[in-house]
């Protein structure tokens, strides 16, 4: 008897958890759709414009998604010295040693076999920050900032949602760079990207903060996609007025 009511009680625990997470799952798809929605009015991601870029033009845009992606270690590091335990500093550096890319190329390496591709060599940029522009700064800068006025639980839900964008904005990525003409290892880097699982990783904790306080995760996830959209659109408008 005794037996039962604790599993019974087991199961309505179990039937909670599985709410929460279905709740959370519903709030993701509206918002995958919103995003994608929204990124599918940009003429970046129309190929049909993006084929008939300049060489200038695509010139820019290697020049300046360098610094949209190349400063994302700043987020990691802040998110790092913030973490609560090991187990969360671990995931961090996980992300870290992803983008080293083990016994394979870095990502730095990857995108550079993307530049090449265009006869480009960007490879100055790191140090010389010339295509840091003021629009991309300012789109690094808001997001160290949220993590510094977020708490953890917050902080951990802007990260999720970050990483969500892998698999959404890459697919939109990866059709504008065929669309350049580029092929073979010079698409590598997009589809590695891709395809990564770093949202999975975090999706554990993000039921955690869900269950803690929805609003947190629909805040963060709202200034994340909103943040990115807004800098998706400077970027389209200013390389197609180039
Ligand atoms: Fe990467
Ligand atoms: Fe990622």
């Amino acid at each position: 008897m005794h037996s039962n009511i604790e599993e019974g009680a087991v199961t309505a625990c179990d039937k909670t958890q599985d709410d929460y997470s279905q709740s959370l799952r519903d709030f993701l798809t509206s918002w995958d759709l919103e995003y994608k929605g929204k990124t599918k009015k940009l003429d970046l991601f129309n190929p049909s414009i993006t084929a008939q870029y300049t060489d200038d033009q695509k010139e820019y845009f290697a020049r300046t998604f360098y610094h949209i992606r190349g400063h994302f270690y700043k987020f990691l590091w802040m998110l790092g010295n913030n973490a609560p335990n090991k187990e969360l500093k671990n995931q961090i550096l996980y992300n870290i040693e992803e983008e080293f890319g083990g016994d394979s190329p870095s990502h730095e390496e990857l995108y550079f076999e993307f530049t090449k591709a265009l006869k480009l060599d960007i490879t100055d940029e790191f140090l010389t920050e010339k295509n840091h522009l003021p629009f991309i700064k300012e789109f690094n800068l808001k997001h160290l900032e949220w993590l510094k006025d977020n708490d953890w639980p917050g902080k951990w839900a802007a990260f999720s949602a970050y990483e969500r964008l892998d698999n959404i904005d890459y697919a939109n990525l990866l059709g504008l760079a065929r669309s350049f003409g580029v092929t073979g290892h010079g698409l590598t880097f997009y589809i590695i990207h891709n395809k990564a699982d770093h949202f999975d990783r975090t999706y554990q904790n993000l039921v955690e903060v869900w269950k803690l306080d929805q609003y947190k995760v629909k805040e963060a996830f709202g200034f994340i996609g909103s943040h990115q959209i807004n800098m998706w659109k400077i970027l389209s408008d200013t390389i197609q007025k180039r």
